[in-house]
């Protein structure tokens, strides 16, 4: 029993390093950009012209990813902690529960835009559950953004942890979305809850 536990924890381990590991050698500031790399992979969303907002951006690995790719579009991250600067990634500070940031998002791109990611994550209680819940109030919140800013052949794609709240989260993006699929990265530790939904063509209510 205590054999196999341990076995796990160093599967577990050199799973996160191999993706530690590779994030140091290629310059990016966070494991995740190996997840929205392969998921731009599967679902081809990022293009040279993209305009994409990122939610939740801290440290900014998704975004190293988007302006490697984006060189001609707009991109504007947004979290509530600071950011270095990232070339070609402009930076807001906020929560995303604020209006006023909101309002600032709108403002900043003044149009409707291709991509929003929001790889936001709710801080840890210890408690699963309510984590999970709260990171799906999150998505939640990042899904009635995206419905507002996108245009009608855009993209929203978020972290969501399976649990309670997934329900109405998926009721949500199949009334908001025409298309919509749940998936996991292999990059996203197997034990962890995490999974991603990605969402395409808004459906006009
Ligand atoms: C898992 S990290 C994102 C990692 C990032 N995608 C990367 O590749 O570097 C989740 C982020 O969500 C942010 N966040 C949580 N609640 C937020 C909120 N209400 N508004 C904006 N950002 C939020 C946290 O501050 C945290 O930096």
């Amino acid at each position: 029993m205590k054999k196999n536990r341990i076995s796990k924890n160093w599967l577990i381990k050199k799973h996160k390093d191999q993706f530690f590991k590779q994030s140091k050698i290629q310059g990016y500031r966070s494991r995740s950009a190996f997840k929205l790399m392969e998921m731009d992979q599967k679902f081809k969303f990022l293009y040279k012209n993209t305009n994409l907002l990122d939610l939740g951006s801290v440290p900014g690995g998704w975004s190293q990813v988007a302006a490697k790719k984006i060189t001609k579009g707009k991109i504007l991250a947004v979290d509530v902690k600071p950011m270095k600067k990232i070339e070609n990634v402009d930076f807001l500070k906020g929560d995303l529960f604020d209006n006023e940031i909101l309002e600032k998002i709108y403002t900043y791109f003044g149009k409707k835009i291709d991509v929003v990611v929001s790889d936001m994550a709710a801080n840890t209680s210890g408690n699963k559950s309510l984590d999970s819940y709260r990171t799906g109030e999150l998505c939640l919140k990042g899904m009635n953004l995206a419905y507002k800013i996108l245009h009608k052949n855009g993209s929203f794609l978020s972290k969501v942890f399976m649990g309670s709240i997934f329900v109405e989260i998926n009721k949500k993006a199949n009334e908001s979305f025409k298309n919509v699929i749940k998936y996991k990265p292999l990059s996203s530790r197997k034990e962890s809850k995490e999974i991603y939904i990605y969402c395409s063509g808004i459906k006009v209510l």
